[in-house]
């Protein structure tokens, strides 16, 4: 199950109504769920009073009534863990206590939105990071994942654009910006111990600009992907919008396929799986009907990757991959963004 936000958490709490969506998963036979992005203890790693905290009594009290439901009902779980970086505001207002901190201070190229964040501010960060999947393998989490992707804080030392620093976290190379991500990661290990799965969620687009590229060629995804390797990832989990589209000109290899073929470790792909449309169409609106899996499977057969994460098809239908072992698919009900509205 890919991570996927969902707002039912008041005040960062998560309720047994979410201990039972992501129970109800496990029972709908999903090999690994991904949570929902939980923030880390930072005062404005969040702009959602309703997303999850991964820190505080309260919430990991939630935390834990999740993870016991999810593996009584035989199901294997990883918190996502998120530090949201520089975020324009919700419509809402809510704001957290805290001005939002990122490398540069840049929501988005050109346009300021929070502050640069001191060496101090990114030890006591990555030290959140190291705590929170500490707290995870004590509740019984048998992984995390980090939230890498998507334009958020980590992406944003990644993103030239967003950091540009001329510190030793900054830099004109890829590798260069990886600096932040590779420590944290090197402190999350150093927290779990060696038995216990990190995955690094990593993506090319940001929700600032879907068609930022990090990496143009495979040498620049090797020097950003395999230090990371090095600091103790054991998975990649390579978001794309459409898992089939190729990564370089002259290989018809996706994301994940280049990821697994450059540093040797295991791989998720992810978009648009057994959907029509992808995930940006259906917030504006469109629904996506289920779609075949032939071209999925074809790759998954090839060994580009290990792992294939569902998102929304899930997120409709906590049913889906039994009835996909069982060939059911004309009770396959594709996703509405009506499905958002509730925990089902
Ligand atoms: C409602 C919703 C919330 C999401 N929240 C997150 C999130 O918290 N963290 C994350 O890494 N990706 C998030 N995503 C992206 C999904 O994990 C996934 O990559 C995307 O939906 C593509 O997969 P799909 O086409 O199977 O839905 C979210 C997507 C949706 C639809």
């Amino acid at each position: 199950m890919a991570p996927m936000t969902r707002l039912f958490s008041p005040g960062g709490v998560p309720t047994p109504s979410v201990a039972d969506y992501y129970a109800r998963r496990a029972e709908g036979e999903v090999g690994l769920i991904l949570s929902e992005g939980a923030v880390i203890n930072r005062p404005a790693s969040s702009n959602d009073p309703n997303v999850p905290h991964f820190y505080g009594k309260k919430s990991l009290r939630g935390w834990k009534l999740v993870i016991d439901k999810v593996q009584a009902s035989a199901g294997v779980m990883a918190p996502q863990l998120w530090h949201m970086g520089v975020v324009s505001p919700k419509d809402s207002g809510w704001l957290p206590s805290a001005p939002f901190e990122g490398p540069s201070g840049f929501v988005a190229p050109g346009k300021i939105g929070g502050v640069a964040m001191t060496e101090h501010d990114i030890a006591e960060t990555i030290k959140a990071f190291a705590q929170a999947a500490a707290d995870a393998k004590a509740l019984g989490f048998k992984a995390v994942e980090i939230h890498g992707a998507h334009g958020y804080l980590i992406d944003q030392f990644f993103w030239h654009p967003t950091n540009q620093r001329t510190d030793g976290y900054g830099g004109q190379t890829l590798a260069e910006r990886s600096r932040f991500a590779v420590e944290l990661v090197r402190a999350v290990r150093d927290s779990v111990g060696p038995d216990f799965a990190i995955s690094l969620r990593v993506s090319q687009w940001k929700l600032q600009d879907y068609a930022a590229r990090l990496a143009t060629t495979p040498q620049e995804m090797q020097a950003w992907l395999v230090p990371l390797a090095e600091a103790g990832v054991d998975i990649f989990h390579c978001s794309q919008r459409r898992f089939w589209e190729p990564e370089f000109i002259g290989s018809d290899l996706n994301f994940a396929g280049w990821a697994k073929k450059l540093t040797g470790k295991t791989t998720i792909t992810v978009g648009s799986v057994g959907l029509s449309g992808d995930f940006l169409a259906a917030f504006r609106g469109e629904a996506s009907t289920p779609s075949s899996l032939d071209e999925l499977l074809r790759r998954f057969d090839r060994g580009d990757f290990d792992l294939v994460a569902v998102g929304r098809a899930l997120l409709a239908d906590a049913g889906w991959p039994r009835k996909i072992r069982e060939g059911r698919s004309s009770e396959l009900i594709g996703f509405t963004k009506e499905a958002l509205a509730t925990l089902t």
